[in-house]
């Protein structure tokens, strides 16, 4: 079942179109990798689908179709809620780790006790952490190594229970050990979410994507089975860049 459906998607900010013409769906409970060069859009892609372009000052027209309603049609909190997004630097709240993860369920509404240390303790375990810590939940987040944090800001996304999560080169600031970590970790994940991945590690997109989309100045160049587009690629360009001749 494809969870998402993009239909010619322009988006972009005050003079500068970035995504150009864009379709493409996206399969539910698989994992798919964006890839193409700095600058080509991949972030502005990931924004779009849950409407977080607008808050950074850009715009987008086309058609999002979330569950084959338009995503326009939804309150913009439920979107974010159901479409959670990891950035590329870890980004923990100075807080304790207990505050980071109830953070967004009681901005959601939910003040019983007993549900949020619930939360809080299934997501830590999902991304590792709660042995990790000792179970001593009153530590604070920054004091976390990297890829703790990373995994911190992972945990933190699955509190709300979204459907879809967007995670925007969630490994650049890590190591080797720390990203197996995460790849391990999303590969997992994939049978409870959708992942959208942004990763210009192509060795990553190849070990834990089943799709990839390569994008090129704002335009999809090619979409298809991972082992497709790294081994048989239909367009030059792809193939190209996947071979690692620019980039
Ligand atoms: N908030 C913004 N305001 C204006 N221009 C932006 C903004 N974010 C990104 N851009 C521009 O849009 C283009 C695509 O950026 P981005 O989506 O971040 O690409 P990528 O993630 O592939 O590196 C770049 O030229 C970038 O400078
Ligand atoms: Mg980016």
């Amino acid at each position: 079942m494809d969870i998402l459906k993009i239909n010619n998607l322009f988006a972009g900010y005050d003079n500068k179109r970035v995504l150009n013409n864009l379709s493409m769906n996206i399969e539910k409970n698989k994992i798919t990798a964006i890839i193409g060069p700095s600058g080509c859009g991949k972030s502005t892609l990931l924004t779009t689908l849950n409407l977080m372009i607008e808050e950074n000052g850009g715009k987008f027209t086309g058609e999002i179709l979330y569950k084959d309603k338009d995503i326009l049609s939804y309150e913009k909190d439920y979107i974010r809620r159901m479409i959670g997004m990891v950035f590329q630097k870890p980004t923990p709240f100075p807080f304790s780790i207990y505050k980071n993860l109830v953070y967004a369920p009681i901005y959601y509404g939910i003040k019983d006790k007993k549900t949020l240390n619930k939360l809080v303790k299934e997501n830590l375990k999902k991304v590792g952490l709660f042995d990790e810590i000792n179970e001593d939940l009153s530590v604070p987040a920054t004091k976390l190594s990297g890829g703790q944090q990373q995994r911190l800001c992972i945990a933190r996304a699955l509190t709300v229970e979204p459907e879809i999560l967007l995670l925007d080169e969630p490994c650049s600031a890590l190591d080797i050990k720390n990203t197996a970590n995460i790849e391990k970790m999303l590969l997992e994940f994939s049978k409870d979410y959708t992942i959208i991945i942004v990763t210009h590690n192509l060795a990553q997109a190849k070990r834990i994507s089943d799709y990839t989309a390569f994008i090129l100045d704002g335009e999809l160049i090619e979409y298809a089975e991972t082992e497709k587009i790294f081994t048989n690629p239909k367009d030059s360009r792809t193939k190209e860049y996947v071979e690692g001749i620019y980039g």
